[in-house]
């Protein structure tokens, strides 16, 4: 791998010993996929989930004297402030929290802690190379944008964000980007959920390989459609990039998705009958519940508008707690047209900077939740919570009846 003296000398540790293991890690990273050289990145997104090894890492390289030279936006992580005066944790578990938030400020990273970057607080351009972690960012912005990232982890991304470069290998390379195989869609989109489910029935199987998507109907996905399919491909799988044939911009023509290559005929055929199998699949029980969690992706401004509409004016059941993580924009925007006290006066909280896997959540283990995101289910089952995958309109109405049908 070809490195310049200006990486050599950081290598060296001329620059600090924080450049210098961040060099390190970029470096192991190209050898051991090959990459020629290391390539500028405008831009990262660094998914700091505030777990112990990724706050351990920002601390090694932040003491070593490393500061992020490029725009990197952060994951969310918890809203200490505000539910832990709701739920309990332990001091450690506050602790940890409060020592990442802390550490990434002082590297330098841009603290929006939301995990749709691409959807407003660091748009990549198309064609430009970046460095971004959390899983339902990069398929967005490398299929929907037409940027270029690899599935860097939070600790490669927090190294290019003090590197400014990153290995050239995978996804910044024309021939990986191409389509591997077809996959056609009769499926009737109606909603984010539809395509939260497609994405799920895609992953299964692509695995890691490329998915090309031809659609039997007229579909024009919104940003949250295109966020709900990736974050679903890439937690049933491992997709980082997509196609579909005339919807995304390196998709013109069906030709175009395979990279010129041999158009293979497609591997399979996703029906209604297909979503309605996955759901099902999706769902452990029924019964009462006591959480409805949406927002996993964040919940846009648009997103939470939907969930008025649907509530209409109807109270949340006694024994369910109703929570809406979203983005601080969503947020504010909430705020100043009065959805936020609307919605809070039925009984619908909305919080800002949280992800659905952090210890803040953990008082409702051992119940049955219901979340529109298989991700969320997949995590918080993890955790010990079951949870049961529904439609918005059906989290809606289960929060209003206190059980899931
Ligand atoms: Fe966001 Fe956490 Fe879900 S980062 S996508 S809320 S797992």
């Amino acid at each position: 791998m070809y490195l310049s003296d200006e990486e050599c000398g950081m290598l060296d540790g001329k620059s600090g010993a924080g450049i210098q293991r961040a060099l390190e890690l970029l470096v192991a990273l190209g050898k051991t996929f090959d990459a020629d050289r290391l390539i500028p990145v405008r831009r990262a997104h660094v998914a700091l989930s505030g777990q112990e090894g990724d706050t351990y890492w920002c601390e090694l390289l932040v003491n070593g004297g490393a500061k992020c030279v490029i725009p990197a936006t952060t994951n969310p992580c918890w809203d200490v402030d505000y539910l832990t005066k709701l739920y309990e944790v332990t001091d450690e578990e506050r602790g940890l929290a409060l020592r990442t938030i802390n550490v990434y400020r002082r590297i330098g990273a841009k603290l929006t802690f939301c995990c749709s970057p691409g959807l407003g607080t660091n748009i990549p351009f198309f064609g430009e190379h970046a460095a971004f972690s959390e899983s339902s960012a990069t398929p967005y912005v490398n299929s929907v944008i037409g940027a270029r990232s690899n599935r860097e982890s939070s600790v490669s991304a927090l190294a290019s964000a003090v590197i400014g470069k990153t290995p050239r290998y995978g996804y910044h390379l024309d021939e990986n980007r191409r389509g591997d195989f077809l996959i056609e869609v009769e499926a009737d989109m109606k909603d984010d959920y539809d395509w939260g489910i497609l994405g799920y029935c895609v992953g299964e199987a692509a695995g890691s390989r490329n998915p090309v998507l031809v659609f039997k109907n007229d579909v024009r996905p919104t940003k949250e459609n295109f966020l709900y399919f990736g974050a679903e491909a890439a937690t049933s799988g491992a997709v980082a990039m997509y196609h579909m044939v005339g919807i995304t911009p390196e998709a013109p023509t069906l030709e175009s998705a395979f990279g010129g290559k041999h158009v293979p005929s497609a591997e399979m055929s996703i029906t209604n009958g297909h979503l309605e199998d996955t759901e099902a699949k999706l769902s452990p029980g029924t019964g009462p519940i006591n959480l409805v969690m949406l927002g996993c992706p964040h919940y846009t401004y648009e997103q939470i508008l939907e969930i008025e509409r649907l509530m209409n004016g109807r109270r949340v059941h006694s024994d369910v707690k109703f929570w809406v993580l979203t983005d601080y924009g969503s947020l504010e925007l909430a705020e100043r047209s009065h959805a936020r006290e609307r919605l809070e006066r039925l009984g619908v909280g909305l919080v800002p900077d949280t992800c659905i896997d952090e210890p803040c959540w953990k008082s409702f283990e051992g119940a049955l939740g219901v979340t529109d995101s298989p991700k969320c289910a997949y995590y918080r089952e993890r955790r010990g919570q079951p949870f049961a995958v529904r439609r918005l309109s059906d989290c809606v109405e289960a929060a209003v009846s206190g059980r899931v049908a």
